[in-house]
């Protein structure tokens, strides 16, 4: 699966996504080395404080099913923004924890635009738990 294709599984999960408040859909796909996707999409709560993210959503809910960092292969988020979609501070650090710093994050538009990251890049000197 290309970089398109995952964006495009992506496009399709952000249709699922439940935001009443903001109307602002986020969709998140992650792409497994057996080839398999797991989506995410941002979920709303009236409590906005408990709002889940598409990113967080998605890699959480990988995890739940049994997959491990060295399955991921690659992660693409999207939104409907002038440029490609820019994750959040805490969604960054989620990333950073729980995808391999080599691996390509694709950050996307609806329109097609689609620019490449490594988790670390996105989160520089990220908090990594290893003093814990
Ligand atoms: N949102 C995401 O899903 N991912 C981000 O990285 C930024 C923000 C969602 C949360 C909320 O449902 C809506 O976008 C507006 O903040």
């Amino acid at each position: 699966m290309d970089k398109k294709e995952l964006v495009n599984e992506a496009i399709k999960a952000r249709e699922n996504a439940f935001v009443p408040y903001s109307n602002f859909k986020v969709g998140a796909a992650i792409l497994t080395k057996d080839g398999k996707v797991y989506i995410g999409a941002n979920m709303e709560s009236a409590s906005y404080g408990l709002t889940l993210c598409a990113e967080r959503n998605c890699i959480f809910g990988a995890y739940a099913r049994g997959v491990r960092k060295d399955d991921i292969v690659a992660f693409a988020v999207v939104a409907d923004t002038s440029g490609p979609v820019s994750p959040c501070g805490a969604c960054r650090q989620i990333i950073a924890e729980y995808i391999n710093k080599d691996v390509p994050i694709y950050l996307a538009n609806v329109k097609g635009d689609i620019v490449e990251y490594k988790s670390t890049g996105l989160l520089p000197y990220f908090f990594d738990g290893s003093e814990l």
